[in-house]
């Protein structure tokens, strides 16, 4: 049935499988409150052989834009790419969480990096200027922030990965975004390699500063273990996902000492921040959402 109330509002989205438990709705409702912007947002659930027919059909039927979340990150970039155009961040990420269609047509767009850089830096006030980064993972989750990674100056990036070829891979691939263009500013140290050779490479070149978790390995309940002396006595640990307690990660790394410790709800809001200021032209403040949401986690 049509609500006729929700008629006239541009509509938006998110697109997994399933969907069930997204949040992205209520964080769409909390922004376009506070902004006053007139939208209507819901969870649609679409199984991966219907992506490319619904996502033809949504413009026609009033949306001007849609998240998409696991498992058509990779998918939607592909039907992006041949039906409109990426942003250069979603074109090298290989994925888009973010879709618009305005005048210009359709736009792809991954938000992610952006969204932990702005958890990162300005909730958590971790510069990431001149700091030691360890991405931990080299599937669509690492890749996607491999790029706003290197923009934020850090003097050294390296991807670690169960599987080794995987890290060096995507080193490979972003190592001409690593050499800065602007004179003077010195270039990032990018390197890939296997989690078994972490230890030979920070007895050779020193700890990290900050390690981000970028792998699937919490889902499983696994916690990736890090040798001794990897991070430095101020480092700062980093999971992209989230929960009512501390991830197996975190939980690992507060064991071993590390004191300053954050999960992904942060980047959950911030990547959904970016998406909604690209769609609508507004930022919305992010901390009330994120607050509320952190609540409700703790109260499940
Ligand atoms: P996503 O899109 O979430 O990144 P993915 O592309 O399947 O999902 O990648 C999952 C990442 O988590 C990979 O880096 C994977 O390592 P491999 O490339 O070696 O498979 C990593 N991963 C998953 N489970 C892991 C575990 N138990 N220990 C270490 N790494 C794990």
């Amino acid at each position: 049935m049509t609500d006729h109330r929700t008629d006239h509002l541009d509509r938006y989205a998110v697109l997994g499988h399933p969907i069930h438990h997204s949040m992205s709705p209520r964080i769409h409702a909390e922004f376009a409150a506070q902004t006053g912007q007139q939208l209507s947002y819901v969870a649609m659930d679409v199984t991966p052989e219907a992506l490319t027919s619904r996502l033809a059909q949504l413009p026609n039927e009033g949306f001007r834009g849609v998240n998409i979340t696991v498992p058509h990150k990779e998918a939607a970039w592909a039907y992006a790419k041949a039906q409109g155009r990426l942003t250069e961040r979603a074109a090298l990420a290989g994925a888009v969480n973010t879709l618009a269609w305005n005048k210009e047509g359709l736009l792809g767009d991954n938000t992610d990096g952006q969204g932990l850089l702005n958890d990162l830096q300005q909730r958590h006030q971790r510069t990431l200027a001149g700091q030691r980064i360890l991405l931990l993972g080299a599937g669509g989750a690492a890749r996607g922030v491999i790029l706003p990674l290197l923009a934020a100056q850090p003097t050294a990036l390296t991807i670690a990965n169960r599987s080794a070829p995987r890290a060096e891979g995507l080193a490979a691939l972003f190592s001409p975004y690593a050499l800065s263009s602007n004179a003077g500013q010195t270039p990032c140290h990018l390197q890939g390699c296997g989690l078994e050779a972490l230890a030979g490479l920070i007895h050779a070149q020193g700890p990290f500063d900050v390690v981000i978790n970028a792998t699937s390995a919490s889902l499983s309940g696994e916690a990736i273990s890090l040798p001794t002396g990897s991070l430095t006595q101020d480092a700062f640990a980093y999971d992209m996902m989230y929960g009512k307690t501390l991830t197996p990660f975190l939980a690992a790394q507060k064991a071993a000492g590390v004191l300053h410790l954050a999960d992904g709800l942060g980047m959950l809001v911030e990547q959904a921040a970016v998406a909604f200021a690209l769609w609508r032209g507004v930022a919305p403040v992010t901390a009330p959402v994120y607050q509320a949401l952190r609540t409700s986690l703790q109260d499940k």
